[in-house]
């Protein structure tokens, strides 16, 4: 799969992820409500600045980036969520399991930006694996 192409797959699940996020910070329920539901608020803000930068850079290059819900559940890899309700501990269990994926599949992209030499796309995802580093650390230390 080339960098393009790796790039669109990173942007459908990057779709998937901001609809997922909402029916989290939605349908999230228990105890620690108060805590979750701001903090997906702010996942998806931030998912959605991923999506817009993911697309332009994608056209900036000559591409066209997934643009259509139809497209992106087609080549997307990250699993949907039911519309339903959902404890805080199932909440997060999912989110760690994104969490791990958003860092394995950021660290490919950049592999494959590294590999073309387009320092610009590697520097791009650079910034979002430092994110989801960091996030990954608080997610660990949320659940201890
Ligand atoms: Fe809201």
């Amino acid at each position: 799969m080339s960098l393009h192409e790796k790039m669109n797959r990173y942007l459908a699940n990057q779709q998937v992820s901001y609809i997922k996020l909402h029916n989290l910070h939605w349908y999230v329920e228990g105890s620690s409500f108060f805590t979750l539901h701001p903090k997906l608020e702010e996942l998806y803000d931030q998912t959605a600045e991923i999506i817009d930068e993911v697309a332009e850079r994608l056209l900036a290059m000559g591409h066209k980036p997934v643009a259509s819900f139809k497209e992106a559940l087609a080549i997307a890899t990250i699993k949907e969520l039911d519309s339903k309700p959902i404890s805080g501990k199932d909440t997060i269990d999912a989110l760690a399991k994104d969490v791990d994926w958003w860092v394995k599949d950021t660290k490919e992209v950049i592999a494959a930006a590294e590999k073309e030499g387009d320092v610009v796309s590697a520097d791009i995802f650079t910034g979002y694996l430092k994110e989801y580093e960091k996030l990954n650390w608080m997610i660990k230390a949320f659940l201890k």
